[in-house]
Parts: C-alpha cells; sequence; structure tokens
C-alpha cells in the first residue's frame, strides 16, 4: 500500500455518511469540497484542452469572463496534424506546468471526440476522424500533462458528437460503431496514458446518461481496461446523482449546492443505495484530491513564459499542412517557399487579428500574441509592400476594402491572403450552418488574383471549409487555430526557415453534401441517430468511392520522399505485428513526413470499411538522407467488434498491410494471413445491403434498425426533467411558453446572416430542465419537478378553482389573477423552501452550518 493509499484509508475511516457524500459533488463552479479538520484541501479543475482557463475570481462557465494569463497553445485540430505523439507530450507538460502554478489539480483536457460532420461547432478542440490517431495523440498529451503531477482528464466520454441539444442528446449507435469508432480512442488513451481522471459526456448513449452509464463507467472503463482513476461529469451534465454514483461518476460537477449530498446520504439511509458506492467513489476522490494536493506541494507559481511561447510555436509550425504548392503560370518552380527579397502584399484581416483559437470553454486569455504583420515587419527578410484588411468581420463597406486590397497585390509579387473562419462560427454551443468560408474573402481572393499572378492562402480554422476556390491560389497552407504564436510557425513555414510536414487528421470533402452525416446532422430531435454505422470520415469516403478535396493523412512538403522495399519483421498471430519500410527524402531540403500504415481485408465476409489506418511514425530526415521506419501493429489492428459474441474477433484470411503518405498515397502493399477466432458473422442472413458496400449515406430506417437490432427510439421524448428550454413550445403551460417566445427569438436572431451565436442563449435554449438544478442551485430537483408539472398542464387545471373563487368572491379578474398564479407559484416556492430547509438540516449534520454554501 503506498502513503497516499494509507492516508486515504485513513481519511475515509474517519468521514461520516454526509462528508462522504458532500465529496462527490464541487461546491465551487471549479473547486471540490474541502474538509480542513479531516485534512482534506479542495481540489482545483480547471480548462481547457489547450492552455488553461484558470478563473481567480467568480468562476464562470463556457469562457464568459476573464481568466488568468496563460499560454495559448494551438488548439486540438492542429496539434494532431503534427501527428508527432511525442510534441503534444511535450506541449501537455508544458500545461501541467502552468496548471501547476496556478494551484490546478486536474487539467480538463485533451477533448477527444471523433469528428463526425464538419459541422460540429467543438471540432476545434478534438484531434480527428480516427480513433487511433486521438488515442495516441490523447495518450502522448495524458503522458505529459501528468509526468508534472496533473491529472489529465479527456473528454467528453463518449458518443458525444453534436451540440445541438448537447445536454439532452441522445446518442443512437450499435455496438460495433461505438466499440470501434467511438470508445477505441478512449480505450488507447486509457491503456496507454493512464489518465487520472476522465470526463463523461453530458449526451446519453442508447438512452442512458453517460454520467449514469454503468456499462461505460465500470465495466468497460475500469473493468476492461482498468482505469483506476476518477470519473466527473461534465459541467452541469449530472442528472440523478445517486444513479451517478451507482453506475461509477466520482465527481458531480459544477456546484449543485448540497441537493445532491443530501439525496445521496438519504438514498444510503433508505436502503436505496448501498453505502460501498458511496465509498468507492469517496476513494476514488480522496485520491485524485491528495496525490493533486502532494503533487502541488511548493510549486513554482511562475512559469517561463517565453520557453512555453517557443514551444506553441513549434507545436503550430509542426501542425502547419500544406495542402497546395505549384508553380505560377509560366514558372517552374512552386512558389513557396518565398525567397527572401520577395516583395509581398498583406491581404486578408487575419493578418492584423488572427484566428488562433475557438470560443466556450477552452478560451484562453494568451500570455502574449504574434501577429503575422508584425512578425512580417520585425524579420525584415520579406519586402513588406503593405497590407490591406481587404474585408471586414461584419460584411460592412467590403467592396472598398476589396478595392484597396486589389491595388496593393497588382503592384506586389506575390500577394499573401490570410483567410479564415470568423470568431462566431467555431464554438462550444453552437453548430456551423454550412463549410462555407465567408462570401466576402472568397470575392476578395477572385479579385486579388485578378491582378496578381503569385498568391498564397493562409487558412486558419480549426474544422474543414470547403476550398472550391483554391483554384484562385498557387499555394494553400492550412494553419488550423495556431494558438498564440501562430502567425510566427506560419512565418517560418512561408519563408522555408520551417519544411511544412503535417498531415491532416480530417478527410476535407468537396461539399457537405458529400459528408456521411449530410442532411442528419445536427440533429434536431431528442435522438441522434447514428445511422453512418462505422463509416465516418475516410472510412465512408474511400468506401463509398466519393472524391474529396484532400485526403485524410495528406500534405505536402519542400521536399519529397520515397517509399520501399517494406517487409514484415515479426508475423505472430495474437502477438504484436512489425513492418519495416525504407523511407528516403529525395528532394534537396530536410524535412520530415508521416509514414502511415493501413489495414484492409479485400476479400471479407463482416461488412468492413476499405482500410483503416493501424498505425503511423513520423520521420524526419536531411536530403538525400534514408532510414529504416518500423511500425507496430497490436492484435486490435486485425480485429472487428463481433456484436453476436459481444468480443473482438478476427476474421480469417489475407490481410493487407498498406504504406503511404496519405490514405490515398498508399506507396508499398504487403499480404499477410491470419487464422480466423471462429465467431459466426453476425450480420449473416440480416439485410444491410448499405452496410455491406459502404453507401451509407441514405440507411433508412428499417435498415438501420436490423443494425441496431431493435427499432430506433422515438426523437420526440415525453416532457420530463430532460426536456429542453426549446422543447416547451410543446408544454401546457403560459408562463413557460412566454419563456420558450423569448428564448426562440434570441436563438433566432443569433441565426440571422452576419450574427454570431449568443453562447448564453444557447446554452439556456438547449438545457434540459434537470441542468438547472444542477447549475443553479437554491433550484432543487423538487423545484424542478414542479416546473414539469407545470409543463404538463398543472398551470392551467388552476383556472378552474381561479375561476369558481373569482366567481363566488365576486372579485372578479384580479381575485382570479391572484389564486391562480398562486395556484402556479405556491408548488414553485414550496419546493424551493422545504428544499432549502432540509438542506440547512444537512448542512447541519455535515457541520457546515454558517458557512458559505
Ligand atoms: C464543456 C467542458 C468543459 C466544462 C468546464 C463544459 O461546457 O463541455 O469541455 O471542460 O464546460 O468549463
Amino acid at each position: 500500500m503506498s502513503t497516499i493509499d494509507e492516508r486515504v484509508e485513513e481519511v475515509l475511516g474517519k468521514m461520516t455518511l454526509e462528508q462522504k457524500c458532500a465529496l462527490l459533488s464541487g461546491k465551487t463552479p471549479f473547486g471540490t469540497r474541502d474538509f480542513p479538520d479531516l485534512g482534506v484541501p479542495a481540489m482545483e479543475f480547471s480548462d481547457g484542452p489547450h492552455g488553461l482557463r484558470h478563473q481567480k475570481d467568480g468562476a464562470n462557465h463556457l469562457g464568459i469572463g476573464g481568466s488568468d494569463p496563460a499560454t495559448c497553445f494551438p488548439t486540438a485540430v492542429t496539434v494532431a496534424s503534427s501527428w508527432d505523439v511525442e510534441l503534444a507530450g511535450r506541449m501537455g507538460a508544458a500545461l501541467g506546468e502552468e496548471a501547476r502554478s496556478l494551484g490546478v489539480g486536474v487539467l480538463l483536457g485533451p477533448g477527444m471526440c471523433i469528428k463526425r460532420s464538419p459541422l460540429c461547432g467543438r471540432d476545434f478542440e478534438y484531434f480527428s476522424e480516427d480513433p487511433y490517431l486521438s488515442g495516441k495523440m490523447a495518450a502522448g498529451f495524458v503522458r505529459g500533462v501528468q509526468e508534472k503531477g496533473i491529472a489529465a482528464c479527456p473528454k467528453h466520454f463518449a458518443a458525444n458528437s453534436q451540440e445541438t441539444r448537447r445536454q439532452a442528446s441522445d446518442s443512437v449507435l450499435d455496438e460495433r460503431t461505438l466499440r470501434e469508432i467511438y470508445l477505441r480512442g478512449f480505450e488507447i488513451a486509457v491503456r496507454e496514458g493512464r489518465p487520472k481522471s476522465i470526463m463523461s459526456s453530458y449526451n446519453l448513449i442508447n438512452g442512458t446518461y453517460a454520467s449514469q452509464n454503468r456499462r461505460l463507467l465500470q465495466d468497460v472503463l475500469r473493468g476492461e481496461w482498468g482505469f483506476e482513476g476518477a470519473t466527473v461529469t461534465d459541467w452541469g451534465g449530472s442528472v440523478d446523482h445517486v444513479s451517478g454514483v451507482k453506475a461509477g461518476t466520482t465527481f458531480e460537477m459544477p456546484a449543485p449546492g448540497l441537493d445532491s449530498p443530501r439525496e445521496l446520504a438519504e438514498a444510503v439511509r433508505s436502503g436505496r443505495l448501498d453505502e460501498h458506492f458511496v465509498d468507492a467513489r469517496a476513494r476514488e476522490a480522496l485520491h485524485l484530491v491528495l496525490e493533486s494536493a502532494a503533487a502541488l506541494e511548493g510549486a513554482d507559481p511562475e512559469f517561463d513564459r517565453d520557453a512555453h511561447h517557443d514551444l506553441a510555436r513549434c507545436v503550430a509550425r509542426e501542425g502547419v499542412v500544406l495542402l497546395k504548392n505549384e508553380a505560377p503560370a509560366g514558372e517552374g518552380d512552386a512558389l513557396l517557399p518565398l525567397r527572401p527579397g520577395t516583395r509581398v502584399a498583406l491581404v486578408g484581416d487575419f493578418a492584423q487579428t488572427p484566428r488562433y483559437q475557438g470560443a466556450g470553454s477552452s478560451l484562453v486569455e494568451c500570455t502574449r500574441l504574434d501577429t503575422l504583420l508584425d512578425v512580417v515587419g520585425e524579420r525584415g527578410e520579406l519586402d513588406l509592400l503593405g497590407f490591406e484588411p481587404g474585408f471586414t468581420h461584419d460584411g460592412s463597406d467590403d467592396a472598398a476594402c476589396r478595392a484597396a486590397a486589389v491595388s496593393l497585390a497588382s503592384g506586389a509579387d506575390v500577394c499573401v491572403v490570410c483567410l479564415g473562419l470568423a470568431g462566431g462560427q467555431e464554438t462550444e454551443g453552437a453548430e456551423r450552418r454550412d463549410m462555407l468560408l465567408p462570401q466576402a474573402q472568397v470575392e476578395l481572393l477572385r479579385a486579388v488574383r485578378s491582378c496578381c499572378d503569385r498568391v498564397v492562402v493562409l487558412l486558419s480554422c480549426g474544422c474543414v471549409v470547403d476550398t472550391s476556390w483554391s483554384g484562385d491560389c498557387d499555394a494553400l497552407l492550412y494553419l488550423g487555430l495556431g494558438g498564440q504564436a501562430g502567425a510566427s510557425a506560419a512565418y517560418d513555414v512561408l519563408t522555408g526557415s520551417a519544411n511544412p510536414c503535417g498531415h491532416l487528421a480530417e478527410t476535407w470533402p468537396l461539399s457537405l453534401e458529400d459528408t456521411p452525416t449530410a442532411g442528419r446532422y445536427p440533429s434536431d430531435g431528442a435522438t441522434a441517430e447514428y445511422r453512418e454505422g462505422i463509416y465516418v470520415g475516410y472510412r465512408y469516403y474511400q468506401s463509398a468511392h466519393v472524391p474529396v478535396a484532400f485526403p485524410f493523412g495528406f500534405g505536402l512538403s519542400y521536399t519529397s520522399f520515397e517509399l520501399s522495399s517494406a517487409r514484415i519483421a515479426q508475423w505472430e498471430q495474437g502477438r504484436p505485428a512489425r513492418i519495416e519500410v525504407n523511407v528516403r527524402n529525395t528532394g534537396d531540403r530536410a524535412g520530415a513526413t508521416v509514414v502511415q500504415a493501413y489495414v484492409a481485408k479485400p476479400e471479407h465476409e463482416v461488412f468492413r470499411a476499405e482500410q483503416e489506418l493501424k498505425g503511423f511514425s513520423r520521420v524526419e530526415l536531411e536530403k538525400g538522407e534514408s532510414t529504416t521506419v518500423a511500425i507496430d501493429l497490436d492484435p486490435r489492428a486485425f480485429e472487428y467488434y463481433n456484436v453476436g459474441t459481444c468480443s473482438w474477433e478476427v476474421e480469417g484470411g489475407r490481410y493487407e498491410l498498406r504504406l503511404g503518405l496519405s490514405c490515398e498515397d498508399v506507396r508499398q502493399t504487403l499480404g499477410a494471413e491470419l487464422k480466423g477466432t471462429g465467431a459466426p458473422n453476425p450480420y449473416a442472413g440480416r439485410e444491410l445491403p448499405s452496410y455491406g458496400s459502404g453507401y451509407v449515406h441514405e440507411v433508412t430506417c428499417a435498415e438501420f434498425a436490423t443494425l441496431l437490432g431493435h427499432a430506433a427510439p422515438n426523437a420526440i421524448a415525453p416532457l420530463g426533467r430532460s426536456t429542453c428550454l426549446r422543447d416547451l413550445n410543446r408544454c401546457r403551460s403560459l408562463i413557460l411558453l412566454l419563456v420558450w417566445l423569448v428564448l426562440e427569438g434570441r436563438h433566432r436572431q443569433g441565426l440571422k446572416p452576419g450574427n454570431s451565436p449568443d453562447l448564453d442563449v444557447e446554452f439556456a435554449y438547449n438545457m434540459p430542465l434537470h441542468a438547472i438544478a444542477k447549475m443553479a442551485p437554491p433550484v432543487t430537483m423538487g423545484v424542478v419537478d414542479a416546473i414539469v408539472r407545470e409543463a404538463r398542464g398543472y398551470g392551467l387545471v388552476g383556472f378552474v378553482p381561479a375561476l369558481a373563487i373569482a366567481l363566488l368572491a365576486h372579485g372578479g379578474f384580479g381575485a382570479f389573477a391572484v389564486v391562480w398564479l398562486a395556484w402556479v407559484l405556491v408548488p414553485l416556492l414550496g419546493a424551493l423552501l422545504v428544499g432549502a430547509l432540509r438542506n440547512v438540516t444537512f448542512a447541519r449534520k455535515l457541520n457546515l452550518h454558517g458557512k458559505a454554501e
């Protein structure tokens, strides 16, 4: 037993039931409860994946309100484009150091949901459409953070892929898709990174909230994967903490007041919940709290801001993806890199107002911010002719802006055009409505092109955009969201002091219509049907032969690479396989590339994608240098999840191991035989034509039901605690209808062209009633239940007594109104009062009476 284990058992032995229950929910928006008499301090959580959003005073949710300055590293989209697990670890370590300096015990990241559609507002916070890449990057990140003694907290577990109805959407999917696509990344991160905590998602998975999902939190996470840490709900994501604790939820956040702990204690005392569940969770909680406290002891309140800025720049640089680099008309050499002395016109507002992170809970107050305009000016290698914004973010007077940009560009050797998405388009809490860049930017590019023969586009956005305009540029550099040093990184690549080596972690389709979820994403109803099944990202485009703009794994370089002599170095059933390949830098400058290993089984009985990424290795080579790259494929690389046997199985036969520089650029193919595990095909005799072919764009209800093994649940849920405020138009209450009208109006306002969604409004709009109790104490679940009764028509029933009393007492409308309002309000206020009184009693028992709660 370690010292911490002993200490945990000692404290646990001294805690009362009330104290143990109180430990399992937050006291402040980001802090746990402290028990000074027992020597248990409070522990702080803090966002977020790419920088600390630590709010000393009056912490609030969703990035609204400032926070302490911290390094804003590139967001996950850019980190993943580096395919550099070790670099993700270095970034994690720097974040761990900053967390230590701020007294934060748990860093809420990495974000590792699978990118199911380019429209998800939070795509910038997630690594990839591929679980293997996502899991590997996350594992590296977690190891880095935890090396500093700080707990990482991969999120959001699991199948959380849309912001619409974010707190109450039911992800309906078949078990194989869940295991192979949505859980696999977490499995890798847990097995290889050993995170000390994990955050459950807001949504339901096949009818059960993630925070109450025993199968996920206990059977899979702890049972199968060996997770030993604490789980935490997403902020406001707990529904019923009694069920949560039983299912494996350790902490309920943020600060639901004393309602939850009281309910927990009552459940134990009444025999509804066995105390051993509370003990198990309290043990996990104490472990994390005490371990964090020990790690934070003597922490240096300062961190090296310059060094972290440099690291942020390095991550941003490694994540830059060169998507296009052609020779301008009539010239022999590709346009990039730009030579010293090139006369450059800098166009596009992002050169002076960079787009470097997304909005929401991950928003960081950076320590400093590079802009391309400054960097180009300061370095002096390029001859900067001038800068013109070229467009306005609100669309006002774009024509004049454009004209000025055109006039500047016409006198330049090269025009560098900075394009990207506007801030409000990439945010937690709201989806994008299309995949397009703002029209003013596309027009600007066209106009610049008409007067300048050499055009480079620098594209800043955290998600996939339509690139049908790319014919209007000779070179296209995708920067992702590069963090506070992103502009310097872009400059390094532009001028060739760094050779671009990023590869896309996500497919860039030609249009939204081509995506596997087109027309079905985001789901507006209570359920989100994952009808595309396992065919997410390149798994779909390749299986269904849908041409794309830029394939998964794609990225050009200023040099070139050759792959040769691929061989199987180790091959034994059930053991990791090793393949080796020679890689040579055939160009005239040093550079790095990513060798990707895809596994395919052209002849198969059990449906499967055309090929799947199962290994990769990033390699750096001097010009002319060659090396041998070894890639290990673990046994899981050849397994599929069998829904009949409920386990991972191997289909016997011949497999292909394809090595390449993108999923479309396969350079070497090896063949190998494997013995199958003999499990029968679980789909035999079932009508699943779309899944067999991969053409899953239009899967019918019937076919989806066949895949699920049952009909999909109704997309309209009955009125209850989980009813979202956006659905109040379905209720039978005048007061709640009024609330809906106001909210709907404000929501629609945000949808108007040129407007950005108001995060507060979107949060409330998509919020289920139960979340009010969890986010806004002293509102208790009793009050929520009273609101539900009101929604179901309780208030209308009150018309009868109100009318009767008004008539009998001859009181007219005044009497009617008073009686009716009392009818509606008394139960609400009563529930509030009863909850408050019970909580006061609980507080006494907890010995917290009189303290701020
Ligand atoms: C987000 C989480 C975040 C939490 C705390 C939630 O809205 O979904 O990712 O960690 O807020 O800010």
